[in-house]
């Protein structure tokens, strides 16, 4: 079989934003306490921040980091978890049955980030807290003082506020799972409430409303257009997230995850520029996809009953396929497809917790499967996101219809002169993409490399064999007058560099 794309600069979609590769850091399992911060640990610096995993965050390219949740932040006391670590509570936290401690907080967090050499993303608590307490920890983060939250962070060492930009006005309200769900009406009066307050507090900031927990929620389009009634005018994202859960064993379903976060995409937008057309509103959102990933979700419920209430028990700590790795880069094309409308995503979670790093308490760290697909697009996506509409063969799937077998995007940067083409073949059997690069000439190949998942999808990536799955160099590409063709392996993700 034979797909063909077409790459052109004239089709341009927008420019990469490097906030698309963003992660999650949430107090939940092992993410932070023996995964980021490990007090004690041979690579850890005096604070406790692990070095080995520092180092493994620079090379996967991570840009944004969300904090400190997810779930955990619905129920949490930001207070708790600044000033002398030993003054600080030890707290149940709700989300995780765990014992929280709070050994890690603000102060640790703003210092491992600044280590990380990444951007901190915060989210307040707007399941049972609300606009006040939302004020108080802006003023602690990013005023400079002279009032009792600002001058306390001054107290504690820190005399220059952190600026933070981006903030999540609570998590994933629309859950019933959620400790402080509401309605669509509820959150929406409280967040617009929220947003007012904190850009009082500090106007530059920028604002996350809450969008759907995943596409599937029953309220999923309504949520959105009731939230955004009440809050267009004060924020600037609408979030969304997603996970998606090879537990059933349908490969192809599952292969053509990406599917479904594209059409996600697309009627997130369409539900977002509907409420700004009854608003007459000239101001287009964004998506801040600030949870996505692959998570074998079946077995978390399984995880929390079996457990009493432990300090950081080891929870969601999947392990990572080569068929998973794939799955992930055909959804990191999907994000750099939509450049335009979504302007930050964070791969949910960094370290253990459904984590392209993984590690052992006292132990060694090391990659996933799905570390290697965001590292290379971390790396390689840069300049222009450019559309590329690929035809060719098609196949049918359970949870999604027919589907492309070939899925693409490219980037172009022109100041390099770098065109990568990320390229996906979700089928079953190889297949050549026909690549017509007439639009861009004088050219050359410089490098293709693959990950696939075709001959061994369940091999993964342990402590004793962290490099079982990593990418493969497989040739230069030759371009015979603008054209070339690339041979997709079975089930694989792929980039094709040329320059
Ligand atoms: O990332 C794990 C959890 O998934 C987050 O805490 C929550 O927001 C989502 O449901």
């Amino acid at each position: 079989d034979t797909a063909r794309v077409s790459i052109d600069p004239a089709f341009a979609i927008g420019d990469v934003d490097r906030r698309l590769f963003g992660s999650f850091v949430e107090h939940m399992g092992r993410c932070v306490y023996g995964g980021v911060f490990e007090p004690g640990h041979p690579e850890a610096d005096p604070s406790g921040l692990r070095g080995d995993v520092l180092a493994l965050t620079r090379e996967l390219g991570v840009s944004v980091v969300r904090y400190p949740g997810g779930n955990f932040v619905s129920g949490y006391r930001w207070e708790d978890g600044v000033g002398p670590v030993g003054d600080r509570p030890r707290r149940l936290d709700l989300a995780w049955k765990s014992i929280e401690t709070n050994a890690f907080g603000l102060d640790e967090f703003m210092r491992w980030a600044r280590a990380a050499r990444v951007e901190p993303m915060l989210a307040v608590n707007l399941g049972t807290r609300g606009v006040q307490e939302a004020c108080d920890l802006l003023e602690y983060a990013n005023h400079p003082g002279g009032g009792h939250f600002s001058d306390l962070r001054r107290k504690h060492g820190v005399e220059q506020p952190y600026g933070v930009r981006l903030w999540c006005l609570g998590n994933e309200l629309d859950g019933p799972w959620q400790v402080g769900h509401k309605t669509a009406e509820e959150y929406g009066r409280l967040a617009a409430e929220t947003a007012k307050a904190m850009k009082l507090v500090d106007p530059s900031v920028s604002l996350v409303a809450c969008g759907s927990s995943n596409r599937g929620m029953p309220t999923f389009a309504a949520w959105e257009a009731t939230v955004l009634e009440h809050t267009y005018d004060h924020v600037d994202y609408i979030s969304a997230h997603t996970y998606y859960d090879p537990s059933d064993g349908d490969r192809a379903s599952m292969l053509a995850s990406a599917v479904d976060m594209d059409a996600f995409i697309r009627e997130v937008v369409a539900t977002a520029d509907h409420v700004a057309a009854k608003q007459r509103q000239r101001r287009r959102l964004k998506i801040s996809f600030d949870e996505w990933n692959v998570w074998y979700q079946a077995r978390l419920q399984h995880d929390l009953d079996r457990r009493g209430w432990e300090e950081a028990p080891a929870l969601i700590e999947d392990t990572y396929t080569a068929l998973d790795a794939v799955v992930v880069g055909d959804l990191l094309v999907t994000l750099l497809r939509h450049a335009d409308r979504v302007g930050i995503a964070c791969q949910a979670q960094l370290a253990n917790v459904i984590a392209p790093i993984r590690t052992i308490t006292g132990g060694p760290a090391w990659r996933q499967s799905i570390f290697h697909p965001f590292a290379l697009t971390a790396r390689h996506a840069t300049g222009t996101v450019l559309r590329t509409e690929p035809t060719g063969p098609t196949h049918e799937t359970t949870r999604h219809g027919e589907v492309s077998t070939v899925d693409t995007v490219a980037t172009y940067d022109s100041d390099s002169g770098a065109l990568a083409l990320f390229a996906v073949n979700r089928g079953d059997s190889d297949l050549v993409l026909d690549v017509d690069l007439r639009g861009l000439p004088g050219l050359a190949g410089v490098a293709h490399t693959t990950l696939d998942a075709g001959a061994a999808p369940d091999a993964a990536n342990t402590a004793d064999a962290p490099e079982r799955v990593v990418p493969r160099h497989v040739g230069v590409p030759a371009l015979d007058a603008g054209r070339a063709r690339i041979l997709l392996p079975a089930a694989s993700w792929n980039l094709i560099r040329f320059a």
